[in-house]
């Protein structure tokens, strides 16, 4: 039986997965938590699966050896191609993430929606299978979104570069007159207010991170380990590569100076 007290841990390839961790904060503040940007190998959108996979599979017995409770996949990339397989090797909680392409056809009022998501999402069998349970007589048009992670990781959200690549990508999908948009990265968050600002208001944005933290507290709720420290947890931080600059990045995002270690690297 694992012990409430014990740490969450949360991984994405960069900082994409701290607009996961925000809702996570937000809605168990007395959680401790443990988040990994695998930042040396960014971005996981145009890598192979079996890449993406070994770098999960590294990460996940990182974490179990910080001794965390439960696992969050604040990637929609690794999720849609190591969920299954780190299920089925590690026995503890593993919550992953998905684009909602579910609620946006069910928010559609035109039935014409658009999805924003990596390479490596929107080509996985998990999303195929995703979009035909879900997309009954709903038209849904794709966006890479080619270059957005290295954006937003290396210039920042609000970079004039940055904002320039999301306005010239949109286009080719607002033309189609879509009436929502799907964040499918973790990434993309950080750039809503551009997105919404192209789009325009009558365009719903979806961001499945709050769902993700509803379900974690669930998973922990069902397993009898919310945390009943009755202070605000604290958060540990993690990087592969150098953690200089993913220091300064999570100390921008998060509002106040942290500490980031430098992962291990594998044997
Ligand atoms: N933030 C990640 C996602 O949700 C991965 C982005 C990347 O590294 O390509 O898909």
């Amino acid at each position: 039986m694992m012990s409430s007290s014990l740490p969450i841990g949360i991984f994405d390839s960069g900082i994409g997965g701290l607009s996961v961790l925000h809702h996570i904060r937000d809605l168990l503040p007395s959680e401790d938590l443990i988040y990994v940007s695998d930042r040396d190998n960014l971005p996981y959108g145009s890598k192979e699966s079996r890449f993406i996979l070994e770098r999960s599979k590294y990460i996940v017995e990182f974490l179990i050896e910080q001794k965390v409770k439960a696992i969050v996949i604040a990637c929609n990339t690794a999720t849609a191609v190591a969920v299954s397989h780190l299920r089925n090797s590690y026995p503890l909680p593993i919550i992953g993430m998905e684009p909602g392409v579910k609620p946006a056809t069910a928010n559609s009022q035109n039935g014409v929606i658009g999805v924003l998501a990596t390479e490596g999402t929107l080509v996985s069998g998990k999303f195929q299978s995703l979009v035909q349970q879900h997309a009954n007589g709903t038209d849904i048009f794709y966006c890479p979104c080619h270059g957005w992670v290295e954006a937003i990781e290396h210039n920042g959200a609000t970079h004039g570069k940055t904002v320039e690549l999301v306005e010239q990508s949109l286009k080719p999908v607002l033309e189609k007159g879509v009436d929502t948009l799907v964040l499918g990265c973790t990434h993309y968050p950080f750039v809503k207010d551009t997105i919404e600002k192209v789009a325009g208001s009558s365009v719903t944005i979806i961001d499945t991170g709050r769902a993700v933290a509803r379900q974690l507290q669930r998973r922990l709720s069902d397993e009898e380990i919310l945390s009943s420290n009755p202070d605000t947890g604290q958060q540990r931080y993690w990087c592969s590569g150098s953690p200089e600059k993913t220091q300064k990045l999570i100390a921008k995002i998060q509002g106040q100076p942290c500490i980031v270690n430098r992962l291990p690297l594998p044997d």
